[in-house]
């Protein structure tokens, strides 16, 4: 008896590769077969996921297909303008019911195999020679799309396949809370891409958790900083939930930002970060912030200026930019959201990500990048459309700063699989927030 439960730990030992603690991740993690299939169980059927943003379903009708591993999820916009999500399954026969994205014409949802139909809010309007079966096999409740869980929040539809799970808000607290400071809800799509990454989803956010690597990845965003970035001047917080934070230890608003250097090396920089990403800093930016040149008063400090007159300016252009101060300081920082999304908030953009695995394979994922950005009242784009898929060198359709991230995906993944490597060690403060997430994940995986 004593020795069938060994055995037991020692299976389940060797299927989990748990965190021992939180120095140290096993490398198994990331392209474990079993790993991966206890995510698809355990993780990613119970955990709140974005399935789309607000601007992809704009009209009754519009719908969007959330893929996650081997599930299909349908988000619906509603007559009355709320949201439904359907699992993507006939009733009658399992087929799915829609792929991609776009509009379902006449407020039906069709099934392409044998023609049952269903109204939007999924309840069934039509079967194709309803004669031909017993009743007991088409009993209306029996025959509505099965819903899952849906809700909003920062201007983004989230699903939950866990008809118990905690609501949204709950489940996205405390990290909801800090991005209200910047007016995520306010933000629309300027640009969405996607890539596929020959590593594992996990692999792949990680990348963007820390500070840490932007020394040696991206040398050219430390102009003017000296030894100062990335240590002594951010700081990590590791939330509940999987989630966390990284933030500059500085008030924007207070002076400061610039260390006491000249506007230059800020101008520099936020031309780097717009012509290498055209993301988090743009162009309009970058204008406004020129245009303050020479107009600094001496003891004043140049980027607080600076963030000043872009505040003045987007009051003035009826741009929905009102930060609180706690949202200040989350400029230039990001905040990851359990299991797989983050934001980079600043100026009153962001980039966000999203990363999946791809091809149900543990060493895939795709990986979506949209920059986000505040347009005046009234001036939103229509229909966010994803502008494309694009392979992670491309120098056409990703900038400098992107690709150099890309780089090390790859070759990290195929680093984990050497016969020399056994598990990451990670920095106590600076790479928590991978610890955090993947001490959540234990959470999960063991229910
Ligand atoms: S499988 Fe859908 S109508 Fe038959
Ligand atoms: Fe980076």
């Amino acid at each position: 008896m004593a020795l069938a439960e060994d055995r037991r730990s020692v299976v389940a030992r060797d299927i989990f590769f748990p965190m021992r603690d939180l120095l140290h991740v096993p490398r198994e993690r990331y392209y474990d077969r079993g790993f991966y299939e206890l995510e698809k169980e355990y993780l990613w059927p119970r955990v709140w996921q974005m399935a789309c943003r607000l601007e992809e379903i704009p009209q009754p009708g519009d719908f969007v297909e959330y893929e996650i591993c081997d599930q299909s999820i349908l988000v619906v916009r509603q007559p009355d303008r709320s949201i439904k999500a359907f699992h993507n399954a006939c009733r009658h026969r399992a087929t799915q019911l829609c792929s991609g994205s776009g509009r379902l014409r006449g407020g039906q949802i069709v099934c392409p195999f044998h023609g049952w139909r269903w109204n939007l809010d999924g309840s069934n309007s039509f079967v194709y020679g309803a004669e031909g079966f017993a009743p007991e096999v088409l009993r209306p409740e029996d025959i509505r799309l099965q819903e899952c869980r849906v809700d909003t929040w920062g201007a983004c539809v989230w699903i939950n396949m866990d008809p118990d799970a905690r609501p949204l808000r709950e489940a996205l607290a405390p990290v909801a809370g800090l991005l209200d400071g910047v007016c995520v809800e306010n933000m629309r799509v300027w640009w969405w891409k996607e890539t596929i990454l020959n590593a594992n989803w996990k692999v792949a956010q990680e990348a963007f958790h820390e500070g840490y690597h932007v020394m040696g990845t991206h040398p050219q965003l430390t102009f003017g900083l000296g030894d100062e970035y990335p240590f002594a001047n951010v700081e990590y917080t590791a939330f509940e939930n999987g989630h966390g934070r990284f933030q500059g230890r500085f008030d924007p608003t207070a002076g400061g930002i610039s260390q006491g250097r000249g506007g230059e090396a800020f101008l520099e920089r936020s031309r780097i970060l717009w012509e290498g990403q055209d993301a988090m800093t743009l162009e309009r930016d970058l204008n406004i912030f020129r245009g303050m040149r020479n107009r600094v008063a001496p003891g004043e400090d140049f980027p607080t200026v600076a963030i000043r007159a872009l505040l003045d300016y987007a009051e003035g252009a009826g741009i929905p930019l009102h930060p609180t101060p706690e949202g200040l300081r989350l400029w230039g920082g990001g905040v990851f959201l359990f299991p797989n999304f983050l934001m980079l908030p600043q100026f009153g953009n962001a980039l966000s990500y999203r990363a999946r695995p791809y091809n149900d394979d543990p060493e895939w994922c795709r990986f979506e990048v949209w920059s986000l950005t505040m347009y005046p009242e009234g001036e939103e784009p229509g229909r966010a459309k994803l502008k494309g898929r694009f392979a992670c060198d491309d120098t056409e359709n990703w900038g400098l700063i992107p690709r150099q991230d890309f780089s090390n995906i790859a070759s990290q993944q195929r680093g984990l699989r050497s016969r020399g490597y056994r598990e990451h060690r990670l920095a106590t403060e600076m790479e928590q927030l991978i610890s955090n997430m993947h001490s959540e994940l234990d959470r999960y995986l063991a229910g």
